[in-house]
This record gives C-alpha cells, sequence and structure tokens, in this order.
C-alpha cells in the first residue's frame, strides 16, 4: 500500500506520522509546496521508527507529484487554517485555488487513488475536488466527523468520568457551526447518554462540541492538528485495511436525507474502494430540520465557489 499525503504542515505530519506507526502503508509519501518541508519532516518522522519500531518508508518531496505515483489513498490537508476570528468560509478564496490544482496534480499521478479531503471549509473543499477529479463520489470524501464526534466523545468521557472507549456518537451535517450531534445516537457502553446526563448539561456539551475548532483556534492562534491528524489516519486505516468501519464523513448526497449534489456529513461505511454505502438513519422531524439548516449553510458557501473563477 502507498499513502500521500499533501500538505506536511501541522495536520498533514501529524497524521502521516499515525499513518507510519501504525503501519497502515509500506510507503508514506509527504508533499508540500514550501522548499525543503515535506522532506524534513519526513525524515523526521522515519528517525522515529527504531524508536516506534515500525517499517513503513517515509518519502517526503517537494512539489513533485511523480513521487506520489499510484498511491492508493491520498490526503490533501494543503491550505491555509484559520486564525482567530476567522470562520472556516473565510478561507474558501485561498483554499480553493490550492485544493482544485492539488487535486489535478493527485489524480493525474494517481487515477485510481481514493482522496480524502481535510482542507477547510470541509464540505465546499470536498465538493470542489470532486468538480476537479472527476472520478466517482465514492473515491472523494472529507474527514470532519470523525474529529467532531471525537470532540463531543472526549466532552461526554470528561464530564461523566467515563472511558472515552465506551462513547459511541453519530453527529451528521456540515463541518461548522451548524453540525449535528445526536444524543439520541450516543451511548455509553449501549447505555443511552440520555440516562446518564441532565438535559442542559448534555446540551452544554452539544454546543461546546460546535465551537470545538473555534475553542482550540483561540487557545492556539491556529487550527487543532493532533485530533484532525488522528482522525485522517483512521479514515485512512479503515480504508487500507478494508475495514468497512462506520464514521461520519462528508460524502457527496444524491437524495439521501432528501438532499441532492450536496456534501454534507453523514454515516458512511469505508472499504478498500472508498465508500461503501451510506447509512440513512431515520431522524426524527427536529434533526431533520436541523440537518436541513446545516445543508442551507453549506450550499451558500458552494455558490461563493461556483461563483469563483479557479485556474
Ligand atoms: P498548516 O499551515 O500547518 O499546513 C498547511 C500546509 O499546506 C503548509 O505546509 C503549506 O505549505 C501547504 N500548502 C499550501 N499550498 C500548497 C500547495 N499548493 N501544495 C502543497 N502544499 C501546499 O495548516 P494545518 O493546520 O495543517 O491545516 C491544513 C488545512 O486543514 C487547513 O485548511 C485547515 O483549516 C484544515 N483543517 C481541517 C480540519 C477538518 O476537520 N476537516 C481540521 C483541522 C484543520
Ligand atoms: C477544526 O475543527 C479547524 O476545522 C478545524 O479544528
Amino acid at each position: 500500500m502507498k499513502v500521500t499525503i499533501v500538505g506536511a504542515g501541522n495536520v498533514g505530519a501529524t497524521c502521516a506520522n499515525v499513518v507510519a506507526h501504525k503501519e497502515l502503508a509500506e510507503e508514506v509519501v509527504l508533499l508540500d509546496i514550501k522548499e525543503g518541508l515535506a522532506e524534513g519532516k519526513a525524515l523526521d518522522i522515519w528517525e522515529t521508527s527504531p524508536i516506534n519500531l515500525f517499517d513503513s518508508r517515509m518519502t517526503g518531496a517537494t512539489n513533485d507529484y511523480a513521487a506520489s505515483a499510484d498511491s492508493d489513498v491520498v490526503v490533501i490537508t494543503s491550505g491555509l487554517p484559520r486564525k482567530p476570528g476567522m470562520s472556516r468560509d473565510d478561507l474558501i478564496a485561498t483554499n480553493a485555488g490550492i485544493v482544485k490544482s492539488v487535486t489535478k496534480s493527485v489524480i493525474e499521478h494517481s487515477p485510481n487513488a481514493v482522496v480524502i479531503i481535510v482542507s477547510n471549509p470541509l464540505d465546499v473543499m470536498c465538493y470542489c475536488a470532486y468538480l476537479t477529479a472527476k472520478i466517482d463520489s465514492s473515491r472523494v470524501f472529507g474527514m470532519a466527523g470523525i474529529l467532531d464526534t471525537a470532540r463531543y466523545r472526549a466532552f461526554l468521557a470528561t464530564e461523566l468520568n467515563v472511558s472515552p472507549k465506551d462513547i459511541q456518537a453519530v453527529l451528521m451535517g456540515g463541518h461548522g457551526d451548524t453540525m449535528v450531534p445526536l444524543p439520541r445516537y450516543t451511548t455509553v457502553a449501549g447505555i443511552p447518554v440520555t440516562e446518564m446526563i441532565d438535559e442542559a448539561t448534555l446540551n452544554g456539551i452539544v454546543d461546546r462540541t460546535k465551537k470545538g475548532g473555534g475553542e482550540i483556534v483561540n487557545l492556539l492562534g491556529t487550527s487543532a492538528w493532533y485530533a484532525p491528524g488522528a482522525a485522517a489516519a483512521q479514515m485512512v486505516e479503515s480504508i487500507v485495511r478494508n475495514q468497512h468501519r462506520i464514521f461520519p464523513c462528508c460524502a457527496w448526497l444524491e437524495g439521501q436525507y432528501g438532499q441532492d449534489n450536496i456534501y454534507l456529513g453523514v454515516p458512511a461505511k469505508l472499504g478498500k474502494s472508498g465508500i461503501e454505502e451510506i447509512i440513512e438513519l431515520k431522524l426524527n422531524e427536529g434533526e431533520q430540520e436541523l440537518l436541513s439548516n446545516s445543508a442551507t449553510a453549506v450550499r451558500e458557501v458552494m455558490g461563493v465557489l461556483d461563483g469563483m473563477e479557479l485556474a
């Protein structure tokens, strides 16, 4: 297996480190536009191999997509992260151009790859990559839901003083303030979370989850990378090991949940060919309305992309 990660910044390098450490691929390639950055980080990660005991071979390259040729999976993290006061949507002007040019080069060299988008604004960057790649939507999708549910699960684990391993949850919608955590589908070792926590505390955790990205930006002055990098690597793992795991993924919808021609976070099964199935939950009226509001917010930013003239 060969996995390429484009963007050797905070998220990309963290993802590459997890992919190598878990030996998810024989070859791991890091690519960046900044001279020497990917080579340096790839070498640094490789130098952990005698300590962390892995055999994945690391290569770094500056803007040379030949190094990524015939990758099985490509993770695209290239693009600006947000700064305090910015929303993810503010990044579209710069990141759309980056994602378009990177996707073009990726597909030229790895026409059969499964492509995972991480760059923000996530849902619309998936749309941008899909329009550019011109491959089946089962092979172009985005990472956000694993991160957002991980935040939700971590906050619940702290509040309930239980292991995060025991918390299962579903979260849907766009990767923004309109995301839809679903308490009705949240359990603690199989017990509905609503039996373990009062409504006001749960609502507070849902609200904190929606603002979870901003919480880190305010603390660090840039966006998160440990959890996002690990989350992207978890998607890579389900693909390269053909695990058929179900994760919230940013997937292209064609009628599911009453939504057409839009990338939105939904539960999906991931295997060696990418998205194998989109799971359709029986949402109640309130949940469906929240999802529709989230789709409306994503469509507004899609409109901005549609109106842009990208080289
Ligand atoms: P970063 O600034 O640390 O790294 C971005 C890297 O992309 C830089 O090294 C830069 O040189 C590189 N880059 C820029 N243009 C490029 C091009 N044309 N080709 C190749 N490389 C290029 O940023 P960070 O923190 O790694 O975030 C990356 C992106 O991921 C941001 O857009 C951020 O908003 C997004 N993000 C998304 C998350 C999600 O849940 N989907 C979570 C966290 C971040
Ligand atoms: C996050 O949620 C910025 O999208 C990134 O941390």
